[in-house]
């Protein structure tokens, strides 16, 4: 193995944003551009030296020759080992179970998790801590600072390394384990839910269609819903991973997943319908005629949480990022558990899973998971679903109608305007942040604002602080409206919208969301000038 030290120059615009440094693959592809943000990465966690750490991703265009250079550049610092998926693969959820099982010093994740995939789309990688958590922001500032004042960094000349071929070898001094990415995963599956009952449920001619999206999850969709639970042949939906996701987003959610939402609407529908994202982590959940909202699904898997294995001793406490809707907060008042909201991001959930204070948390961007790992998990909460409804025996229509009965109805939708220059995005949150004290007690389309201001969040566990989040006004009668700019896009703004109104009348839960927010999008726009801004008539996605 030969080393070599490689003169670099700091490149601009290397933060990590909501989750990990997403760009244009072929802006990773530059010159130096991969290397120059490993390199601060090893900067950033003190360095690799003597480290174990697990690698690998939703295998996107990139992703192969992305762990070859991670090889390359561990084992010129001294990685004592690398952990790493057959083939580079490992969904979100798997790596942070491996990174936790295994007791290393943390991983590297290759994704850009629901954006699209290719030479001409996007590539991400990010850091997770040793507890299988996002890398907190006072880790994610160092990176950044590091990729300021790099000057230059170390490779190791060497053949790539088989990812293809199982088992243990070395790169140098380094080890490098290829582990099945499934594997360890689907034990852990086994182990949280009732098998048996799933089993029985499906052998009872309950049909499910799972759409892995052509990403990595058909890999676990395949052996969990196929091979253990005995789901017909054919049940799981484009599950061959593809560098490019069938050139398509691998977004689960009604927009882009849009074959499945009709197959579950039309006369041929399967009782249970789900699909995930491009690295694993979100979920969409859908019944036979429904499309669980995924602020409603997470309140419905805190509602019937006893019923799984997992949380047989019921919850310790829930959590939720504060654009999810209420309807988790409703659940958690009744069972006299505490539910913490955190800004966007599953980074923010970590410490409140360590310390045991939330156990199930989730996020209205599909994103639900318990803690099992420290990230979302996309099939973890299709399996929380099918066990509620192998228990239960009742459909996923009666389980909706029945929560909202109870609970009432938090009404939601989320409009999104993308690729809005990135100035005019900003002028519009200045605007409107500037005003936020002159609107309490104004009424806009016959909502009068009760409050308004800029969310901050004071970690219980660490006290760190994390300062604007989004902006929020809540109408009297417990509606409300947050702006946003996502941290996630590679190109220009995009603008969040989220909108929500609660309905407690049982007669009235019913009802499209868009119709019964009417009020509140209309005040939004109001209150924001939207149209004005961005020049946009309206959103362009809706969910
Ligand atoms: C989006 C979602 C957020 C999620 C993140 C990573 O971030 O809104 O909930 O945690 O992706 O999957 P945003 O683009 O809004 O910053
Ligand atoms: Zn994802």
């Amino acid at each position: 193995m030969e080393l070599i030290t490689v003169s670099t120059r700091a490149i601009e615009g290397q933060k990590p944003g909501t989750s990990g440094l997403r760009k244009k693959t072929k802006v990773f592809m530059g010159a130096h551009y991969l290397e120059n943000f490993v390199a601060a990465i090893w900067a950033g966690i003190g360095g690799v030296a003597g480290k174990t750490l697990v690698v690998g991703g939703d295998g996107r265009y990139f992703n192969d020759r992305a762990v070859q250079v991670i090889i390359r550049m561990a084992a010129a610092e001294g990685a004592a080992k690398l952990i790493v998926g057959q083939n580079g693969l490992l969904s979100t959820p798997a790596a942070s179970n491996l990174i936790r099982k295994r007791a290393t010093n943390g991983g590297i994740i290759l994704s850009a998790s629901h954006n699209p995939g290719g030479p001409d789309e996007d590539f991400g990688i990010k850091f997770n801590m040793p507890n299988g958590g996002p890398a907190p922001e006072e880790v994610t500032n160092r990176i950044f600072q590091a990729t300021k004042t790099l000057s230059e960094y170390r490779i190791a000349e060497g053949q790539d390394i088989d990812l293809s071929a199982l088992g243990e070898t070395t790169f140098g001094e380094m080890a490098v384990e290829i582990v099945d990415p499934v594997t360890d995963y689907a034990a852990m599956m086994e182990e949280l839910f009732d098998f048996e009952a799933i089993g029985g449920l499906l052998a009872g001619g309950f049909r499910i269609a799972f759409d892995a999206m052509h990403a990595v999850t058909g890999l676990y969709a395949h052996e969990i819903l196929e091979n253990r639970l005995g789901a017909a042949p054919g049940s799981v939906l484009n599950g061959t991973p593809s560098p490019d996701f069938g050139g398509g987003h691998p977004d689960p959610n009604p927009i882009w997943a849009k074959p499945l939402v009709d197959l579950v609407m039309g006369p041929d529908a399967p009782d249970f319908a789900a699909a995930s994202d491009g690295d694993g982590d979100r979920n969409m959940i859908l019944g036979r005629g429904v499309y669980v909202t995924p602020s409603d699904s997470l309140a419905v898997l805190a509602a019937n949480a006893p019923l799984v294995p997992m949380f047989r001793e019921g919850l310790s406490g829930v959590a939720r990022s504060m654009p999810t809707s209420g309807a988790l907060d409703v659940v958690a008042k009744e069972l006299g558990i505490p539910c913490f909201e955190t800004p966007t991001g599953w980074k923010f959930f970590g410490n409140l899973l360590d310390a045991g204070l939330a156990q199930l948390c989730g996020e209205e961007s599909a994103g639900t998971s318990g803690d099992h790992v420290r990230e979302k998990d996309g099939l973890w909460a299709v399996l929380f679903w099918l066990n509620i409804l192998a228990v239960s025996r009742m459909s996923v229509a009666e389980i909706m109608s029945a929560h909202w009965k109870k609970h009432g109805r938090n009404f939601y939708t989320r409009h999104d305007y993308e690729g809005v220059e990135t100035e005019k995005a900003e002028a519009l949150m200045e605007s409107l942040r500037a005003r936020l004290g002159t609107l309490p007690g104004k009424t806009h389309a016959g909502l009068t604002v009760a409050a308004a201001d800029e969310f901050a969040y004071d970690d219980p566990v660490d006290g760190s602080k994390a300062t604007a989040q989004g902006l929020r006004v809540a109408f009297e009668g417990g509606s409300r409206v947050v702006f946003r700019l996502s941290g996630t896009g590679t190109v220009g703004a995009t603008l969040r919208v989220y909108l929500e109104a609660y309905e407690p009348d049982p007669a009235k839960t019913d009802g499209d969301p868009e119709t019964a927010l009417a009020a509140v999008i209309a005040a939004a726009e109001e209150i924001a000038g939207i149209k004005a801004h961005t020049g946009r008539e309206g959103p362009d996605v809706r969910t």
